[in-house]
Formats: C-alpha cells, sequence, structure tokens
C-alpha cells in the first residue's frame, strides 16, 4: 500500500528519534512491500525561525492532508523568553486544529525491562499493562485564560459533546482488553469533574460488561505507584492526563520508551513519544528512539488498520532489548550503553 506521512522532527532531540522511526519504516516497508512517501513539516521552534509562527496555516493543511502525522518533539531554552509566542503551540494547534481529540498512552513493562523500572520485584511482578485514555482538545489546555492587573486565570471547562467522544474512545479500547475503566477526575472538587461522572455513568450504562471505577487524581497518582496493576483503562482529562502519563511513564523504567496515538473521528491520526525535545542531549546521538518507534507501530494499528506490521515492529523492539541492546536511560550498570543509532540499526535489524 502507498501512505502519506507528514513528517514533523521538530527540535532538540526531535529529529534525531523520528530519523531513527524512518529507518525503523523504511525496513518494514521493504518486507510489507509498502510504499510510504514522506512529506517534512515545520512545528514548534524551527517554525518559529523560519516563520516567526509556531505553526503556520500550511503547516496544518499539510498534516491534515496527509495519512498520519509522525511527531518528534518540540520545544527548547532558545525559545523560552519570547512574549506571547511559545513552540509548545504547535502541539495544541495540532491537536486542536487536526481534531484529534483523545490521546491514548499504553505503559507497557517490557519484561525485558523489569529491573529499570523503580518499582520493587513483588509490585511489578503482577505486570503492568494500563492504557491512558487523555482528552487532548479541551479542558484547561483550551479553555480561556488571561491576566487581570495582577491575577491570572486558566479555565477548565468540558461539555457533555467532549466527554462523550473521549469516553467512547475509552470505551472501544476498554472491549478490547481488560473491561475496566477507571475515570480518574477531581470530583471531590470541580463541576466539571462531576459532569464526567455523570457522563461516564450514562454511557457505561450501555456496557454491562465493563467496569466502570472513579478515583481522584491524588488517589490515583499514589495507587499507580502502589498497586498500577489494578488499572487497565484510565480515562481523564487533558491536564490530568498529561502529569499521569509522566509518572506512569516511570513505572516501565523510562519515560523514553512511552508512545502515544493522537486521534480523531477520521483516520488520520498524529503519533508521538511523550516525551520532550530534551534539549540538554540534542545532537548527541544518544536518545532513547523507542518511544518514536512504538509510536510508529501505533500509527500501523490504528491509521492504516495493519496489525501485523505493528506487531512486526513492537516484536523488533522486544528483540534488540532481550539482546540486551540499551540505551543510556534504560541501561543498568552491567549493559553496554548504544546509541540512538546502534539501537535503531538493532530494531531494523530485528524487523
Ligand atoms: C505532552 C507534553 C505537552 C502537553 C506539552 C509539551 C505542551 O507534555 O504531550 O504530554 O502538555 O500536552
Ligand atoms: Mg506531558
Amino acid at each position: 500500500m502507498n501512505f502519506n506521512i507528514a513528517l514533523i522532527p521538530g527540535d532538540g532531540i526531535g529529529p534525531e528519534v523520528t530519523g531513527a522511526a524512518i529507518r525503523v519504516l523504511d525496513k518494514l516497508s521493504k518486507r510489507f512491500g509498502h510504499k510510504i512517501n514522506y512529506k517534512e513539516v515545520d512545528a514548534g521552534g524551527i517554525s518559529i525561525d523560519k516563520y516567526g509562527a509556531p505553526l503556520t496555516k500550511e503547516a496544518l493543511e499539510e498534516c491534515k492532508a496527509s495519512d498520519s502525522v509522525l511527531l518528534g518533539a518540540v520545544g527548547g531554552p532558545k525559545w523560552d523568553n519570547i512574549p506571547g509566542i511559545r513552540p509548545e503551540q504547535a502541539l495544541l494547534g495540532l491537536r486542536g486544529g487536526m481534531g484529534l481529540y483523545a490521546n491514548l498512552r499504553p505503559v507497557i513493562l517490557f519484561e525485558e525491562l523489569k529491573q529499570s523500572s523503580p518499582l520493587k520485584d513483588e509490585i511489578i511482578k503482577k505486570g503492568l499493562d494500563i492504557l491512558i485514555v487523555r482528552e487532548l482538545t479541551g479542558g484547561i489546555y483550551f479553555g480561556e485564560s488571561g491576566r487581570n492587573g495582577d491575577s491570572a486565570y486558566d479555565t477548565e471547562k468540558y461539555s457533555r459533546y467532549e466527554i462523550e467522544r473521549v469516553i467512547g474512545k475509552g470505551i472501544d479500547a476498554a472491549l478490547l482488553r481488560n473491561k475496566k475503566i477507571t475515570l480518574v477526575d477531581k470530583a471531590n472538587i470541580l463541576e466539571s469533574s462531576r459532569l464526567w461522572r455523570e457522563v461516564a455513568r450514562e454511557m457505561l450504562a450501555e456496557y454491562p460488561q465493563i467496569t466502570l471505577d472513579f478515583m481522584y487524581v491524588d488517589n490515583a497518582s499514589m495507587q499507580l505507584i502502589r498497586d498500577p496493576s489494578q488499572f487497565d483503562v484510565i480515562v481523564t482529562s487533558n491536564m490530568f492526563g498529561d502529569i499521569l502519563s509522566d509518572e506512569a511513564s516511570m513505572l516501565t523504567g523510562s519515560i523514553g520508551m512511552l508512545p502515544s496515538a493522537s486521534l480523531g473521528d477520521s483516520k488520520t491520526g498524529m503519533y508521538e513519544p511523550i516525551h520532550g525535545s530534551a534539549p540538554d542531549i540534542a545532537g548527541k546521538n544518544t536518545a532513547n528512539p523507542l518511544a518514536t518507534i512504538l509510536s510508529a507501530a501505533m500509527m500501523f494499528k490504528f491509521s492504516f488498520e495493519l496489525e501485523e506490521e505493528a506487531c512486526a515492529i513492537e516484536s523488533a523492539v522486544k528483540n534488540a532489548l532481550s539482546q540486551g541492546c540499551r540505551t543510556g536511560d534504560i541501561a543498568e550498570s552491567s549493559h553496554k550503553i548504544s546509541s540512538t543509532a546502534e539501537m535503531t540499526k538493532a530494531v531494523c535489524d530485528n524487523i
């Protein structure tokens, strides 16, 4: 088959990790007889440098017209002090502009990386396989914000429609998994959280096979460490999902391992690692490319509906790890540390 991918390398380690993913995709296309065309698109700091804005209209249109978007990371200290402009606005512009309201962040601990998880063996031995479904185009990220004299404000606001569609994605996922949804919120304080609960109860009434639990976000952040095996699918708001997914990523050994898929109503999705642009290690050939490579696997699963290709990438990652290949973030003292390029080659060789 023929695919058109909008490729957004972005800033910092973004070009290195997307470059790694492309090498893996090239190998995969050869094996499965696909043809992938890449259209490179600027977003983030690099776009500020070139066009004075983090995301141009043309860039957004390119992405919308593609079969899917692969993004590295955006941001860096270089663009931290420009009044009114931030590279991260590119991410919000893409998510909002493409209608990608559901962000799927699978938290999986590879057997090979058990030692890298900070959790004790007896906690981790029950396994770790959680899917965080984060709302991505609403809430406090997109609500009204501003300054009023000496005060500043941001608004958490959700409509029933916004809640319904993301819970719908959570239901789709739960049906294919262990059929348990934990809605994470702050319903003891926030009115918007109480609306989330109301909508969830109504929707889940139609799915008696799915267990629905509610959990306050402060408790959830504790439970993730105390006993992560109690979770199957976590559905939550934009801000809580952002925070919990960073926390959960560490349970897998490194934030460098976690991929994500941002989905809306069409097949065109955006795929990116959950980590940032890590300017401190940019250009050093040390970044862990696996989160981006695994994001490419999610692209095959969700945008192209080619499960076998997705599995081929995931198995190749697993095999590279079991052969002992480790970037610095997931290495133990017994490992020789691999560079980004060496890890990428190991994955390619296993495709
Ligand atoms: C993420 C990131 C972004 C977010 C930032 C960079 C705007 O942390 O994708 O999790 O908060 O959504
Ligand atoms: Mg984040």
